[in-house]
């Protein structure tokens, strides 16, 4: 802990042996990470001025948030903010940490669409809604969640940010009844009950189970949308779809066997199998 007169440098340091002792890789950076996020600095700017005494209020703050990290809090819930694309979004439990992952989903989307009218289902932090309304053409986004707590986060997000997205709440399509889409896109829960009871403790005892997990097989929300979203997209429009890359193949079959045309999976930065995406033709 650092005391009355200690440096801004000193607290780092203090915070980093906690982090490393906690067994945190990336101690250090972590430290400077939380100090900068906590004061809406950059890091540069922290360690210009590390040799400043730091204020006793920001340096309580400090070593709390530390302490949370230090316990296995995730860093986004711990300072409070997720970098996604080129945006910096409010993070808290009320939703899922948006992944590295997932903006190569956005990639895949826009690379099918970027005009006309697209929706975002299960948008937790907002993420996908607000990236796809910033870096596209669109007329409208809609974000869509089932968690009043999610859409609240991403109603704040999307003031924060200033991107207009329509917000809505309810269940998958449900409460875009009567819209044509020429895109959907989603990132839904895609894990089996066995594999969530295998996560690291940081994930299952902080990110909202419900973002995570679809039944015994992992593939019930994707089965379902892959049903229901023909209800809500335009002839010809697209859907995309993260999934789990052990089971991409079998989201692909479905797709196909719901009635959508031009069937794909496409990899990840990471070289997985992550997203299914599809045309509506004549039949689905
Ligand atoms: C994997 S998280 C994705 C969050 C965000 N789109 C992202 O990529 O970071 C899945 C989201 O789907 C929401 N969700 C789960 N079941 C749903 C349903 N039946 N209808 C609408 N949203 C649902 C969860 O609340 C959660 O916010």
């Amino acid at each position: 802990m650092a005391s009355d007169s200690a440096t801004v440098g000193q607290a780092l340091d203090g915070a980093a042996a906690t982090l490393s002792d906690a067994g945190i890789p990336e101690a250090r950076h972590e430290a400077l990470r939380i100090w900068a996020d906590l004061n809406r600095q950059s890091p540069a700017e922290v360690l210009l001025k590390r040799d400043r005494v730091a204020n006793e209020v920001d340096a309580q703050r400090f070593f709390r948030a530390v302490g949370h990290r230090a316990a296995g809090q995730p860093l986004a819930y711990v300072t409070g903010w997720a970098g996604f694309r080129r945006l910096t979004l409010i993070s808290d439990s009320r939703a899922l940490i948006p992944r590295p992952e997932t903006e190569g989903l956005v990639d895949a989307a826009l690379e099918l669409v970027s005009t006309g009218i697209a929706a975002d289902i299960g948008t937790g932090t907002g993420a996908i809604a607000l990236a796809l309304r910033s870096e596209g053409k669109f007329d409208e986004v809609l974000g869509v969640d089932l968690s009043s707590d999610a859409l609240e986060l991403a109603r704040n997000n999307g003031i924060l940010t200033g991107v207009p997205v329509t917000w809505l709440e309810g269940d998958l399509v449900g409460p875009l009844a009567g819209r044509q889409l020429d895109l959907l896109v989603s990132n839904p829960p895609y894990l089996t009950e066995a594999e969530y009871d295998t996560l690291d403790r940081s994930v299952r005892d902080y990110e909202p189970g419900m973002a995570l997990v679809a039944g015994e097989d992992g593939q019930k929300v994707l089965r379902r949308l892959m049903y229901e979203a023909p209800a809500v997209v335009r002839r010809g429009g697209w859907i995309a779809v993260e999934v789990d890359c052990r089971r991409a193949d079998d989201t692909a079959r479905v797709a196909a066997a719901a009635g959508w045309t031009n069937v794909s999976v496409r990899d990840d930065l990471f070289g997985r199998a992550r997203y299914v995406l599809a045309q509506r033709g004549s039949s689905a």
